[in-house]
């Protein structure tokens, strides 16, 4: 049994939760789903961001303080995933006392250790980044990211001396060939490791919307080093070292590839500082791009995942999402490719395929399913999907592993093409095909399962079959000829309408 804790990147709470922020946590929730289905140990780790300036100048702007701005806006992080049916362990938030409690003794060994003095800072800053840039990566005076104005700050700060980990971090680049993947975006973290790495400020006496520094009280933590300790402070950092010395080795970050500095150099930096082991993974991933255009809060598009879910279903967001942006590049995000792929995978692929069965098992004496045979050519089919699907989960490749299982989807829809077991007389010719059709069904629900959770348990309910697919446990539930014959079949409504492109 294996342990894994996946994590997102905490969100800002100065905005309400986008289509970009549902990417990184459905993709989170199905690695987690995926791992579960093999009784692994799974922490699945979200959650809010609720200091800084930016938060701070949000509140204002709204009229509220910060602490009601947070509180209103995680609220609706959590009611966006409890929407989308996100299974997380935790929700952290950084307003939370047991988080004051880890940045505080994270920061504090830092210090201690020599790797925290004071000076001052000056330097433009963007504060939709909530960080400093130097000159020199500047378009045209503009934040590179956002492409608005940087303000010239000037403060007394207590900086963490990041340039004494060139070497270390370097050498576990060596030691770790999969630290960061995919790969590209390991190169892009390497190069910055290798091009030199500057002394940064980690404290803030301007701002008072942050958590005390322990050992002077005048300033607060700036905003991303409070941030990113959140990782640890949900594994029990500070708080129970049990707990963290048991899922601390396990974890593994996800985010989008806007963050790596600060994830992939800042972040390994400081756990060396503070003298915190093992170094994490990370899994990046690219944007989504709405005709080209960076779907962040500060961009003109702006997608709530509930209009989305309103129009294709919860599943069919969870599934199209799911399938058409692979974790890594950036992809092309589009309402019409998402009907088109609801349409095609699950209103004609698994939905017909579900309801045909139903539909002739329903007609037969007392609605029961036959079992399948041992010998069926899609037993190889079923086999070889499984194994497709688990080595693409692991290479954290959430669309190809729903490829490889719709293999089975659309293969068993050939199959039933080819036996046209409507035109078959009760017999058993008859069950043997029926047969076959109910046990793909039956390992394809625990196969979609991380990704379609609720149609899964529908259909597991359809075939007859007790409790829920999230309870059967691979590899052995993906074994050809385990479905049940005896078991009364339920005909019901399309499980996925098509959904009309507008
Ligand atoms: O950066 N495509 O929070 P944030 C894909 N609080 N993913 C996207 C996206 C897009 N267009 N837009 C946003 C912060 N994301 C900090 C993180 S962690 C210690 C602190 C996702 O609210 C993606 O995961 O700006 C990205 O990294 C994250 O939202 C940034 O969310
Ligand atoms: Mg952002």
């Amino acid at each position: 049994m294996g342990r894994y804790f996946y994590t997102t990147p905490i969100y800002y709470v100065n905005d309400v939760p986008h289509m970009g922020h549902a990417y990184t946590t459905l993709n989170g929730d199905a690695l987690a789903r995926w791992r579960r289905l093999h009784g692994d140990e799974v922490f699945y780790l979200t959650g809010t961001d609720e200091h800084g300036l930016k938060v701070q100048r949000a509140a204002e702007q709204n009229g509220l303080s910060p602490q009601e701005q947070a509180d209103r806006t995680s609220k609706r992080f959590r009611e966006a995933w409890d929407l989308l049916d996100i299974a997380y362990d935790d929700f952290i938030r950084t307003t939370e006392p047991r988080h004051h409690t880890a940045v505080q003794t994270l920061l504090e060994r830092c210090y201690e250790n020599g790797y925290v003095y004071k000076d001052t800072y000056q330097g433009a800053y963007c504060v939709s980044c909530e960080a400093y840039y130097a000159e020199a990566d500047l378009i045209d005076g503009n934040c590179p990211i956002h492409g608005f104005p940087v303000e010239q700050m000037s403060e007394d700060n207590y900086f963490f001396r990041l340039s004494a980990f060139r070497d270390r971090l370097l050498e576990w680049f060596e030691d770790v060939p999969d630290n960061i993947t995919p790969e590209r975006y390991r190169n892009e973290a390497r190069a910055l490791v290798r091009g030199g790495l500057e002394d940064l400020s980690i404290t803030r006496t301007s701002l008072q919307w942050g958590i005390p520094v322990p050992w002077d009280s005048k300033h607060v933590f700036y905003v991303w080093y409070d941030a990113l300790t959140n990782y640890a402070t949900a594994a029990g950092y500070g708080t129970d070292e049990d707990r963290f010395a048991t899922w601390w080795p396990a974890v593994r970050h996800l985010l989008g590839k806007d963050i790596i500095r600060f994830h992939c150099v800042y972040w390994p930096a400081m756990l060396m500082a503070a003298g915190v082991e093992p170094m994490p993974r990370f899994h990046v991933h690219g944007w989504l791009l709405v005709s080209g255009a960076k779907m962040a809060k500060t961009s003109v598009v702006q997608i709530a995942p509930r209009d989305l879910a309103d129009s294709i279903g919860v599943d069919g967001l969870r599934y199209s999402v799911l399938r058409d942006n692979p974790f890594g590049p950036d992809s092309d995000f589009s309402y019409e490719a998402l009907v088109q792929r609801c349409n095609s995978d699950l209103a004609n692929g698994l939905g017909n395929l579900l309801q045909r069965v139903t539909t002739i098992v329903a007609r037969s004496d007392g609605s029961v399913g036959t079992a399948p045979d041992p010998g069926s050519p899609l037993a190889a089919t079923a086999a070889s999907a499984y194994e497709a699907t688990a080595a693409a989960w692991a290479r954290v490749q959430p669309s190809v592993a729903l490829e490889e299982t719709w293999r089975l989807v659309r293969e068993t829809n050939e199959y039933l093409q080819d036996r046209q077991p409507w035109k078959l007389e009760a017999g058993a010719e008859l069950d043997t095909v029926l047969g076959d059709a109910l046990e793909a069904l039956r390992i394809v629900a625990v196969l979609a399962h991380p990704a379609i959770p609720r149609s899964c348990a529908e259909v597991w309910r359809r075939i007859g079959l007790d409790g829920d697919p999230a309870q059967a446990r691979l590899p052995e539930a993906a074994r050809w000829g385990q479905y049940p014959a005896g078991r009364t079949v339920t005909l019901g409504d399309p499980l996925f309408p098509r959904v009309a492109v507008d």
